[in-house]
């Protein structure tokens, strides 16, 4: 599935702008609360991630990557520097996982897509065991050096394959409570991942969903996450989409600026 044509993206942003809630605007204590305490919390904690990142954009050693759905810097021929501007998370969105993990406080993380580690680095502040799958071995390498640069011992990176990684360690995780997927941006992929992890998902998980408008087979996979029937509240953040799946009288669905 093609990269959302650019016109689309202004309509699709116009309109999730145009329904976006305030903290005024949401009328569910529980996400009143999130945003109070959680997301709309200063936090400048993370200058060593933006350092590094700043180095990674200078780095002109070549990579090629055969994985996800997207050309340039995510598959194909490109530097360490084009990933490290193209593939990781923004500094904006990085402090929105940190915040989180921060609130929800879970005791594991699974994250599907490491790419040089920026994203993980940002959710393993806490007290937190994070397992993030690449399956480019030399980005997951990347990743593994650059956690060590920033000090971080709660992540493990395992290259592999999402399906494979999925089929065949599934069965040892009891249940996920944070899932972050970053990989794989297509429609078929992400709807197969999702019918995969939601039997490890809890009335207390938090499963986040990147880039959701990014093109209209994505945008269709996360209008089908959310109308899931184990899904009961979604909030969209126009760059990613996040579900939860606590009991509630009706299904709930806010677009939240952050
Ligand atoms: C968008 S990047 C992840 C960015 C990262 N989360 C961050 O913000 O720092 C997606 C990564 O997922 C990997 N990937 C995509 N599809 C995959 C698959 N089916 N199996 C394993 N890795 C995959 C790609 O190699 C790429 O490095």
């Amino acid at each position: 599935m093609p990269e959302i044509h650019p016109l689309s993206r202004v309509i699709s942003f116009i309109k999730y702008l145009w329904h976006c809630n305030g903290r005024h605007g949401v009328h569910s204590p529980f996400v009143y609360q999130l945003l109070e305490d959680g997301l709309y919390i200063k936090n400048n904690d993370f200058k060593a991630i933006q350092q590094l990142r700043k180095e990674l954009r200078k780095d002109n050693t070549p990579i090629r990557n055969n994985f996800g759905t997207n050309a340039g810097a995510y598959k194909g021929q490109g530097t360490i520097g084009d990933l490290a501007k193209k593939a990781g998370i923004s500094h904006r969105y990085g402090t929105l996982l940190a915040k989180l993990v921060k609130y929800f406080n879970p005791e594991f993380i699974l994250e599907l897509g490491t790419s040089l580690g920026i994203s993980s680095a940002y959710m393993a502040q806490h007290n937190v065991q994070i397992t993030t799958v690449e399956g480019n071995d030399k980005i997951a390498s990347y990743a593994k050096s650059n956690h060590q640069k920033l000090g971080l011992d709660n992540l493990e990176v395992v290259c592999s394959d999402f399906d494979t990684y999925i089929d065949q360690s599934l069965r040892n995780i009891p249940s996920i409570p944070f899932l972050y997927l970053d990989g794989d941006h297509s429609y078929e992929a992400t709807m197969r991942y999702f019918s995969k992890l939601k039997s490890k998902a809890t009335s207390d998980s938090v499963f986040v969903f990147d880039d959701i408008y990014w093109s209209p087979g994505m945008t269709k996979a996360w209008e089908e996450i959310k109308q899931d029937e184990i899904v009961t509240l979604s909030l969209d953040f126009y760059k990613m989409g996040v579900v939860f799946f606590k009991p509630v009288k009706e299904k709930q669905h806010f677009r939240i600026w952050y």
